[in-house]
């Protein structure tokens, strides 16, 4: 099983935790991390799942990303397996904003489904660090994603 996670950062948050995210996947998977401005076409279309990590930026997803799902929509992302996730401030979802939730949807309306709600984990500040926390919270997501896949596809 070919597991390809993208994320995009820009004070190095949501890159830790796609890290972690990967490492755990690793353990059962095999995973390429990619920056969303590195990632390949050919890349996208090879995986078995792809798992998007995106900081909320302006209530959206970052340019980055937007620019990657752009360049995908009309090839590499119909009938792909997908999970999302982003880091944002720790309030009300309807004043921050999601990356993940604008990014679950952009996913959907391309053919991908996904096979997990959209999570979030929480930033402290601008720049971070990550919630005390969260970096744990990730770590689980991951197994649980990766238990349910490997569950399905073996
Ligand atoms: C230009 C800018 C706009 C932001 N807008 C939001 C926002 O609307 N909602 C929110 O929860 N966080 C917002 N943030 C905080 C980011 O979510 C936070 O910087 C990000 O989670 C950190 O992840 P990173 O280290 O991977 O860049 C904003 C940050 C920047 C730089």
């Amino acid at each position: 099983m070919f597991i390809l996670v993208i994320y995009d950062s820009q004070f190095g948050n949501t890159m830790r935790l796609a890290r972690l995210i990967g490492e755990v996947m690793a353990k059962r998977a095999d995973v390429t991390l990619r920056s969303c401005a590195e990632v390949k076409s050919e890349e996208v279309k090879a995986a078995d799942l792809l798992v998007i990590g995106c900081p909320t930026q302006r209530h959206d997803l970052t340019p980055g990303v937007d620019a990657f799902l752009e360049l995908n929509e009309y090839s590499g992302l119909a009938g792909k397996a997908a999970a999302v996730f982003d880091t944002r401030f720790h309030s009300f979802r309807w004043l921050t904003g999601s990356a993940a939730r604008t990014t679950a949807r952009r996913l959907e309306k391309a053919g991908a489904h996904l096979v997990a709600p959209p999570e979030s984990f929480f930033v402290a500040g601008m720049q971070g660090p990550l919630e005390e926390g969260e970096a744990i919270r990730a770590v689980n997501w991951a197994r649980a994603l990766l238990q349910h896949e490997v569950g399905i596809r073996g």
